[in-house]
């Protein structure tokens, strides 16, 4: 694959010595992110494999597969009041959602950042700090319901959609044990626990009147908001997915397919077919086919889960920045990059150490908008790239070292997106989408996809270059569908049936 998205011109090449050490080294740095002819279908081929693993049973290191126990895709007809409480990774919303009955909604909401603390807390002080949420909520928007819920006890509660976006072993629609923690929480005590039974009996012992009706992932959030609001002229939405802080995607299975599925310990399951959560963040965690270089290698051992998520460590937004990172500590090290007294000033101590209060050396300190800034910037000195980086180094590299970076920003970026099409083609191929409808559409959330540039022709091109061809990508649409997590999950909460 050739390095630089077509879709960046060429009009406007920074003038540098281009045989620079600095400039060799970091093009060899770059290649190692470039894929290698062939590899893609390679990799669906294998995605599809371990995807029927999957299906078939549970394994701790296998794709997930996840029955969601949702089955019915919406009309966009659904009309009622939800709760939808949401967490992905940084941020806990809670929120009110309205569904209208003609394709449209509306929301008010709440977004708090979870403290790095409670990320790594306890369960009871994780459940409690969800609740506390909940609770202001309730207390500012839905006060005269509390006040009529305390006056008849038997008031009917409110639909909670609960939208908590990690792998989870779901034994009913509102009903799963956490597998394991990913994008950067680590709450031991919480592995193997039934989390929203937890929040639920916590919120019933605050007397809050709401009743967790389904517990959803964000990808199936993302298939159910998709179906629910796409404009008429899209095709059928087969896949929800997520390209954030971290990724997966979900998509319809027919019952007799998923074998680890018994359907004689669910029968409220009255459809043939179920939302699968692929999870497909783990995918191939034993590294039968993925590329590993040596920064790849690094950013897993520093993590909080190494060895699961793999996938993800190579295409989500939480390790794109951080990519980037041990590519220019593994260029400074060697004496190649930023080598003005400027820099040295800033990136030593007096005393010769390595500044460790530096971002350069600080794991983590960078997010994806450092290599979308690098990889959109078109302009002849890089003015935009160097102003966003000097607010990391607190100094402004040289245009040289900035070509540099760039150079491996874009090729991090590329990589990541060309990765990204490998589920997407597994799953269109697998469930033949393009033999059964004229058009296919995918629904796709979260910052990477939305706001990475040229994240989605990337992703095109590089479907292209699967079995799929160019005519078949041209039958499918990827769009962005706002809000999963929020009107995904009423939805989902209004397929639930029953109450407590
Ligand atoms: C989680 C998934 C989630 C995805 C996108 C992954 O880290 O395991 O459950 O859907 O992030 O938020």
């Amino acid at each position: 694959m050739t390095r630089s998205s077509p879709s960046l011109s060429s009009t406007s090449i920074p003038n540098i010595d281009r045989n620079s050490k600095l400039h060799i080294k970091a093009s060899e740095i770059a290649d190692l992110f470039v894929l290698e002819n062939g590899f893609l279908q390679k990799a669906v081929d294998q995605y599809n494999i371990q995807a029927l693993e999957g299906l078939a049973k549970h394994t701790e290191r296998g794709l997930p597969m996840i029955p969601s126990y949702v089955s019915d895709t919406p009309t966009g007809k659904e009309v009622g009041t939800f709760l939808a409480l949401d967490l992905g990774g940084t941020n806990f919303r809670v929120c009110s959602v309205e569904l209208h009955g003609n394709s449209t909604y509306s929301i008010v909401q709440k977004k708090t950042t979870v403290p790095d603390s409670i990320m790594k807390s306890t369960l009871h002080e994780f459940i409690n700090y969800l609740a506390d949420r909940v609770q202001e909520f309730l207390n500012e928007y839905h006060a005269s319901f509390l006040q009529e819920c305390k006056k008849d006890s038997s008031h009917k509660p409110l639909k909670v959609g609960f939208t908590f976006s990690f792998p989870v072993n779901q034994t009913h629609i509102n009903r799963g044990t956490l597998i394991r923690w990913t994008k950067g929480y680590d709450i031991k005590d919480a592995v193997g626990k039934d989390i929203p039974l937890a929040l639920q009996q916590e919120l019933d012992k605050r007397n809050l009147h709401v009743f967790i009706a389904a517990v959803v992932n964000d990808t199936v959030g993302t298939l159910m908001s998709r179906a629910y609001t796409k404009p008429s002229n899209c095709g059928d939405t087969v896949i929800g997915c997520i390209f954030g802080t971290g990724t997966n995607g979900a998509y319809s299975e027919p019952l007799v397919n998923i074998t680890k599925f018994d359907r004689s310990a669910a029968p409220e399951v009255k459809s043939d077919e179920m939302i699968i959560n692929t999870e497909w963040g783990s995918f191939d965690n034993d590294l039968k086919i993925l590329p590993n270089n040596k920064y790849d290698n690094q950013v897993n051992l520093n993590t909080r889960n190494p060895g699961f998520h793999m996938f993800e460590k190579r295409v989500s937004g939480m390790f794109l920045g951080e990519l980037l990172r041990l590519c220019m500590v593994d260029l400074h090290s060697q004496g190649l990059l930023f080598t003005s007294p400027e820099a040295k000033a800033e990136l030593f101590t007096t005393e010769g150490n390595i500044n460790n209060q530096s971002d350069l050396f600080t794991p983590w300190s960078m997010n994806t908008a450092v290599p979308a800034v690098f990889h959109s910037d078109n302009t002849p000195d890089l003015s935009p790239s160097a102003k966003h980086i000097s607010r990391h180094l607190q100094f402004t590299p040289t245009l040289e070292e900035l070509v540099s970076i760039q150079l491996i920003a874009r090729s991090i970026g590329k990589r990541a997106a060309a990765m990204a099409a490998i589920p997407l083609a597994g799953a269109i191929i697998h469930t033949r989408a393009l033999e059964k409808h004229e058009k296919v559409d995918i629904g796709a959330d979260g910052s990477v996809v939305e706001n990475y540039p040229y994240f989605q022709e990337m992703i095109r091109e590089a479907l292209a270059q699967t079995s799929l061809g160019p005519k078949g990508v041209e039958r499918i649409t990827l769009g962005i569908a706002k809000d999963g997590s929020g009107v995904g999950a009423a939805l989902c909460a209004l397929e639930a049936k029953e109450y407590h």
